[in-house]
């Protein structure tokens, strides 16, 4: 674990506390940028859920509390996590708002369905350095991604990655290009890996754990082909306190990703700073009771079913390090999608450290 008990606004416990990295301003901002979506996946908390609904009059963060957010967030080098409850690419602004965000210092990673990429789209995110471009793929073949990605199409998404792929190998970009999947029934996430890294040149797959978001969706584990738990939540703090904040299109901040329908009210961007919210008084309670092993008294965390899928180790950094430590990266054309290998035991370690992000 490479955290530290520094805790500006909790006490002490042995071995957890904010992260280092965190101990001025959270490592990573996720944003609901969009609730719209073309797409209606069956596993997607939105797609089962009335939130979309209730966003309707707030669709697209607006362009003000994005810059504000992205100002603040760049003078701390900090990550912004485009994604939401729908497709971030939906956003009028989305391809002018990266790059400004780029160009005020944030980290940047865009969550897709991959659908929307245009190649100016593509030179523009690859120019600017988008840090991360992550395609959700969920599937390697046609008639299993028309069912999980319920809307989309397989040709585009193919020639959209693979286009990524190139540009960003030609200009010898520094743009990590990741898919994931989610890892249900029937779909063969190793065969998704091989297919993604090995045939179209992606720099890392991840593994998503199936969750549900609880009482907030209709979503139940039984299609998981995944459900064993990464902590032991009577014992181990939730990791995402310490670490990262969640932020909806209206600039509420939520206390984690769990509370998808924003209930809880940490703060609002608009009007107060992120780094005061960071450290604000509402963190701290909820820190304070994780670090003294009390987590389960408060009522969204005793009802969060995906506490026990966070992790200290297996999380988004580990796929930033191991995605920039892929020698495929730049140095080599993609293979052909049909020609992919057998999988060794290379593929089974990367597997196992593409979870938890
Ligand atoms: C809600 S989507 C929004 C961004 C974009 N529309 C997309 O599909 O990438 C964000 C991520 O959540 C993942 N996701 C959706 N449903 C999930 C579930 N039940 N468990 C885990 N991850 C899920 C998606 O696969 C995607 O990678
Ligand atoms: S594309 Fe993304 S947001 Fe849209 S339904 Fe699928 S997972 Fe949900």
């Amino acid at each position: 674990m490479n955290e530290i008990a520094t805790s500006k606004s909790a006490a002490p416990a042995p071995g957890y506390g904010l992260r280092a990295e965190a101990s001025e301003f959270p490592m990573m901002l996720v944003l609901s940028f969009a609730y719209p979506c073309n797409a209606l996946c069956p596993h997607c908390p939105y797609t089962n859920s009335n939130i979309r609904r209730e966003y309707r009059d707030a669709p697209f963060m607006p362009d003000s509390t994005f810059r504000k957010i992205a100002d603040e967030a760049g003078r701390f080098g900090a990550y912004l996590r485009i994604s939401g409850g729908g497709e971030p690419m939906l956003h009028p602004q989305a391809r002018d708002l990266l790059v400004y965000a780029k160009q005020v210092g944030c980290k940047v990673g865009l969550i897709t369905n991959g659908s929307l990429f245009d190649d100016d789209t593509i030179e523009a995110f690859v120019t600017a350095g988008v840090d991360m471009i992550e395609f959700s793929v969920d599937a390697c073949k046609p008639e299993d991604y028309a069912v999980v990605r319920k809307g989309l199409s397989w040709d585009t998404l193919l020639d959209t990655v693979r286009r990524t792929v190139a540009v960003r190998n030609a200009r010898r970009g520094t743009s990590k290009i990741i898919a994931s999947a989610v890892n249900q029934n029937p779909i063969d996430i190793d065969a998704v890996e091989r297919f993604w890294v090995d045939g179209v040149g992606v720099d890392y797959l991840i593994k998503r754990k199936f969750l549900t978001w609880g009482a907030n969706t209709e979503l139940d584990d039984s299609r998981s082909a995944d459900p064993a738990a990464y902590l032991n939540t009577d014992e181990v703090p939730c990791p995402f306190i310490f670490e990262r904040l969640n932020i909806d299109s209206r600039g509420n901040v939520m206390v984690c990703g769990y509370d998808i329908s924003a209930n809880t009210r940490m703060g609002d961007v608009n009007v107060e700073s992120i780094q005061d919210i960071w450290h604000g008084e509402g963190f701290r309670w909820y820190r304070q009771r994780h670090l003294e092993g009390r987590g389960k008294e408060i009522s969204l965390c005793s009802g969060c079913p995906d506490w026990k899928y966070r992790s200290w180790d297996h999380n988004y950094w580990k796929v930033v390090r191991n995605a920039e430590g892929n020698p495929r990266r730049q140095d080599r054309p993609a293979r052909r999608a049909r020609r992919v290998p057998v999988p060794g035991p290379e593929l089974s370690l990367r597997a196992v450290r593409g979870r938890g992000a």
